[in-house]
């Protein structure tokens, strides 16, 4: 049985924290919503508890957690040193959507860390969050909430229907307001390198430090990694659906091999859906296809905020093949890209 409780999304009623920083204290597993995307936390020093988030997503125990804290304060609690570029990083970004690569302090237990000697860490910008991270009194190691492999939720209708009746209570707080995850940065290399691109852009990063790698990007600032991190694994925040990226070279040049493909799997009698744009409504007007516009193109935000609720509901009407068009790779347009790649089978330039 999945307790659900409302809460409030800017003023988070204290009893009901303290009963959900109960269940954390207990070695229970709480989903609750961030600023990125709901996640689902456990005591990051209870290493039954932390077990238990694995069981639950179905995940592979060589996937590293994250780390929430309530504030930059605690770092000395998770990670054994801290880089001045850390600290740099964290009094900026701090509370919000990075998270830092450092080096694993004694008390993380080696299940969060996969066995890394590094850990991520991240202090989480939602209010409801921090109460839970602040009421709990330890860090919470905490995924993002959906079943592994599965869009990461953006609402608690997208928790309850991948972890109902496998988690002991979930947080209910609206919405997430940015609805991809957190940027990944590893600091303990020179340059930095991004992991993972998410919620705090590339170069807003860069404004502050200067050059930041690009995981898996050629060129003279990029730097290999070690280790897979899973979001970063090919297939992943998948819709059921078959889903295929359209990136022509222009707007007008990915709407009209949409269009082709649309037609095509129409004819096949297959059911289509339509991630795209506010603006390209128009030009698929009359065509007999499942649409979820995702926002205006040059609104980002909105767009990363719609993606993974636009590929969960064109699931759940049953689309066979959804077509999603990109929207470049500036700002948060690379995490955007960076997602819609990962959940498609294949991509057409
Ligand atoms: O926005 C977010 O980051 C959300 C919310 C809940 O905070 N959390 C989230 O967690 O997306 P998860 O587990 O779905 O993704 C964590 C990412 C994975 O790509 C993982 O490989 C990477 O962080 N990661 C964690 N620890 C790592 C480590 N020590 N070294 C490299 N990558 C690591
Ligand atoms: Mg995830």
């Amino acid at each position: 049985m999945t307790r659900v409780l409302l809460v409030h999304p800017q003023f988070p009623q204290p009893e009901i924290i303290a009963q959900a920083a109960a269940e954390i204290q207990r070695g229970g597993l709480v989903a609750f919503p961030t600023e990125t995307v709901y996640g689902l936390g456990a005591n990051a020093l209870d290493a039954a508890a932390v077990a238990r988030i694995f069981e639950a997503k179905g995940r592979p125990a060589d996937d590293p957690l994250i780390v929430h804290l309530a504030s930059a304060d605690d770092l000395p609690q998770v990670t054994r040193s801290l880089p001045s570029i850390a600290l740099e990083l964290a009094r900026s970004f701090w509370p919000g959507a990075l998270t830092l690569i450092l080096p694993r302090g004694a008390a993380v237990s080696l299940s969060v860390t996969a066995g890394l000697e590094t850990t991520a860490v991240r202090v989480p910008a939602h209010p409801v969050a921090l109460a839970l991270l602040r009421a709990a009194g330890v860090p919470i190691a905490a995924p993002s909430a959906n079943r592994f492999g599965r869009a990461s939720p953006t609402t608690a209708q997208h928790v309850l229907s991948d972890l109902g009746g496998r988690i002991d209570l979930l947080l209910d707080g609206g919405p997430a307001t940015i609805g991809v995850e957190s940027t990944v940065l590893d600091v303990t290399r020179t340059p930095p390198v991004i992991l993972r691109p998410g919620g705090v852009a590339r170069e807003v990063l860069e404004a502050l430090i200067g050059a930041v790698a690009l995981r898996g990007e050629a060129g003279p600032v990029s730097a290999p990694t070690p280790q897979i991190s899973p979001g970063l694994l090919d297939k992943h925040y998948a819709p059921r659906a078959e889903l295929i990226l359209c990136a022509s070279p222009t707007p007008a040049s990915t709407l009209e091999k949409m269009g082709q493909l649309a037609r095509k799997f129409l004819e096949e009698g297959k059911k289509v859906g339509l991630l795209i744009a506010d603006q390209d409504r128009q030009f698929f007007a009359g065509l007999p296809a499942l649409i979820f516009p995702l926002g205006p193109a040059d609104d980002l935000a909105q767009v990363a905020r719609n993606l993974f609720a636009g590929m969960r509901k064109l699931d759940e009407q049953g689309a066979e093949v959804i077509l999603a068009r990109g929207f470049g790779r500036q700002g948060l347009g690379l995490a955007i890209d960076d997602r819609l790649r990962r959940a498609a089978s294949r991509v057409v330039e």
